[in-house]
């Protein structure tokens, strides 16, 4: 790739968060908590081209590696994401997202009667279903609003 052609530069220790759905790279942010007071060095490019997809999002954090909660619920975003880790400029491990089959904190449930979103030490948790997620606790169903219950706490 030519100098002119780079769009986001290459970061020296961190996660790059390849092949994102277009258009899900904020929801992306939003999942790993970082908005504009969270301190941390990020690159974001949205609907770049990409030889697989036609079109994707990329997310860069430096300095960080992610959980797996957090891959999880990025799966469901995302489902043909590849996280890559980078140490001293050079990918060290890459990996394809997988559906989990339940996801554990990140999301809140939209019930605000649900133990989980009451004032109780209970963490969120969904089971996965083919096409959305089950409160494990009370049930709801969350179908196409996943994103509107990223927990921006
Ligand atoms: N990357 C980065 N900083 C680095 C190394 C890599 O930002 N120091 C980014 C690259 O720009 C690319 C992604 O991490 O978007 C994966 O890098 P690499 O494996 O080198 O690229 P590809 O072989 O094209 O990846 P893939 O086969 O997964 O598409
Ligand atoms: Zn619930």
């Amino acid at each position: 790739m030519s100098d002119r052609e780079l769009r986001v530069s290459k970061i020296r220790n961190g996660t790059v968060v390849d092949h994102i759905t277009a258009g899900q790279a904020l929801n992306v942010l939003a999942i790993l908590g970082i908005d504009a007071d969270s301190g941390e060095t990020v690159s974001v490019g949205m609907r770049v081209p990409s030889d697989r997809l036609g079109s994707k999002d990329i997310v860069k954090v430096e300095g960080r590696e992610l959980s797996q909660d957090e891959v999880d619920v990025l799966s469901l975003i995302a489902p043909a994401a590849t996280i890559n880790i980078v140490q001293d400029f050079d990918v060290v491990k890459k990996h394809r997202v997988e559906r989990p089959s339940e996801v554990v904190g990140v999301l809140s449930c939209p019930n605000r009667h649900c133990i989980t979103t009451e004032d109780e030490p209970v963490e969120s948790r969904f089971d996965v279903l083919d096409d959305g997620i089950r409160c494990t606790y009370c049930d709801t169903i969350v179908r196409d609003s996943i994103p509107e219950q990223i927990d921006v706490a």
